[in-house]
C-alpha cells in the first residue's frame, strides 16, 4: 500500500481534488492522507465543496490564512514538515500553483520525499505573478509531472526537462474530470433571481486587485455589457474587500453581484449563461467544456490552446478590447471542438501512475 499525502488549501484545489481523491480511494493499491492549509477558510470557500463533491474529511486542518504571501507559505511549510515527519509518506501530491502548492512541494523536497504536481508545465511566461513562481518551482523539484495538455508537456521540455530525473505524463485535465462528473446534479444558486439572459463574470486576480486603476477600467467595462445584457458576479472575497473601501466606480443595477457559490451553483451558471467574462484561471476552461465564450481580463493566458482556437479573448483591462471581444462573440456562432483537456479520465490515470 502507497501512503499519500496531499496539500491542499484554495477553491480551484478543492475541486481538482474532488476528482482525484475519489479516483486514489477506488484504488487498491493507495491511501491518502489530506492537509487542508487553511489558505481559503470561508463556508463558501471551503466547506460547501467538500460537503457537494463529497471530497474526504482532511486530516489536518491548518487554518493558515490572509497573510503576506512569504509568511503564510513559511508557515505553511514548518507545520506540513511536522505532519510529513509523522506520517512518513511515499509520496506527496499537490495542485496548480497556489502558495499552498509551493509550501506542500518545498516540505516535501527538504524531507526527500517524492513530489506529485498536478497541472504541471503551465506558464503564463509572466514572472511578476506569484502563481508563475509557484508552478516554475514545484515543476522542478517534483518527480511526477502530470500535464493537463500537450502544450504543459512542451513548455517542460523546452526548459530541458527531459534531463532532469522526473517523469512527465500527459494526463488530460482533472477539472474536465470533475465538471463532467458533477454537470447532472448543477443546482440553481438561492437567494438571487437570474436574469434570463446573463453573462458571468468573476475577477479576483491580484494583478487586476492590487491595481485601482485597473478595477477600475474592468467595472466600467463590466457596466458597459451590463448595458446590453445582464451580468452575474459571484464575489471573490478578495474583491469583496475592495468593492466595500470605496473608490471604485458604482456597478450597474445590470450587475447582480452574489456570495461565492458553490461548485454544483458555478455549473448551473456556466450552463445557462451566454458567455463568461473573467480573470480566472479554471473558468476559462470551464468556459470551454460547457462551449460558452470566455473574454480573459489578463494580459496574457497559460490556456493558450483556447485562444488558438478562437474560443476565448485576451483583453487584460482595456475596455475598448473588452467591448470589442464582447461583441464578436456576441455576433458570431462559435463552433465548439471537444477534446482539448483529454477525455474526463486523468484522474484515475493519476491515480494509476502514482
Ligand atoms: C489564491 C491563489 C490564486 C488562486 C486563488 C483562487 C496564491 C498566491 N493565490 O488567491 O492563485 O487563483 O487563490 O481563488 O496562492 N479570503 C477570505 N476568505 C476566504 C479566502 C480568502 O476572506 O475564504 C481573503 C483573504 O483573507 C485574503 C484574500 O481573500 O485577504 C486573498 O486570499 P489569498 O488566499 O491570499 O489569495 P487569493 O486571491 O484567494
Ligand atoms: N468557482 C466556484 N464558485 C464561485 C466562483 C468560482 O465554485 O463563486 C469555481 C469555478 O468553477 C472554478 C474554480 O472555482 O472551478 C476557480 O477558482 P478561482 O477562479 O478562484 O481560481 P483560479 O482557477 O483562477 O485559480
Amino acid at each position: 500500500m502507497k501512503k499519500i499525502v496531499t496539500v491542499i488549501g484554495a477553491r480551484p484545489q478543492f475541486i481538482k481534488a474532488a476528482a482525484v481523491s475519489k479516483a486514489i480511494s477506488e484504488h487498491p493499491d493507495l491511501s491518502e492522507v489530506i492537509i487542508h492549509t487553511g489558505q481559503h477558510f470561508d463556508d463558501n470557500m471551503s466547506a460547501v465543496f467538500f460537503d457537494q463533491m463529497q471530497i474526504p474529511r482532511p486530516d489536518y486542518m491548518l487554518d493558515i490564512h490572509s497573510l503576506s504571501h512569504g509568511a503564510m507559505t513559511g508557515r505553511m511549510i514548518e507545520k506540513i514538515e511536522d505532519i510529513l515527519l509523522a506520517e512518513q509518506p511515499d509520496l506527496l501530491m499537490v495542485y496548480g500553483d497556489t502558495n499552498s502548492t509551493l509550501a506542500g512541494a518545498l516540505a516535501a523536497s527538504k524531507l526527500q520525499i517524492p513530489i506529485a504536481h498536478v497541472e504541471a508545465g503551465l506558464r503564463s511566461f509572466n514572472m511578476r505573478m506569484p502563481e508563475e513562481i509557484n508552478r516554475i518551482l514545484t515543476d522542478r523539484i517534483a518527480t511526477k509531472l502530470f500535464c493537463p495538455t500537450p502544450t504543459a508537456k512542451e513548455n517542460l521540455i523546452s526548459e530541458g526537462f527531459q534531463d532532469f530525473d522526473s517523469q512527465i505524463f500527459i494526463s488530460g485535465d482533472v477539472m474536465y474530470d470533475a465538471a463532467l462528473m458533477f454537470s447532472e446534479r448543477s443546482i440553481r444558486p438561492e437567494g438571487v433571481d437570474i436574469p434570463e439572459a446573463f453573462i458571468l463574470a468573476t475577477v479576483h486576480r491580484q494583478e487586476n486587485t492590487d491595481d485601482l486603476e485597473r478595477l477600475s477600467a474592468i467595472i466600467q467595462s463590466l457596466n458597459q455589457i451590463a448595458s446590453e445584457i445582464a451580468l452575474v458576479f459571484p464575489v471573490h472575497p478578495r474583491t469583496l474587500k475592495l468593492l466595500s473601501n470605496g473608490g471604485l466606480p458604482e456597478l450597474s443595477d445590470e450587475i447582480f453581484t452574489i456570495p461565492p457559490v458553490g461548485y454544483l451553483e458555478v455549473l448551473h451558471l456556466l450552463k445557462n449563461c451566454q458567455m463568461v467574462v473573467t480573470d480566472s484561471g479554471g473558468m476559462q476552461k470551464e468556459a470551454y467544456f460547457f462551449e460558452k465564450p470566455c473574454i480573459t481580463l489578463r494580459e496574457e493566458t497559460e490556456w493558450t490552446e483556447l485562444t488558438d482556437a478562437g474560443y476565448n479573448k485576451i483583453c487584460g483591462s482595456n475596455s475598448n478590447t473588452i467591448l470589442k471581444a464582447f461583441n464578436h462573440f456576441r455576433s458570431k456562432k462559435i463552433r465548439f471542438k471537444p477534446g482539448l483537456y483529454g477525455d474526463g479520465q486523468a484522474a484515475r490515470l493519476i491515480a494509476t501512475k502514482l
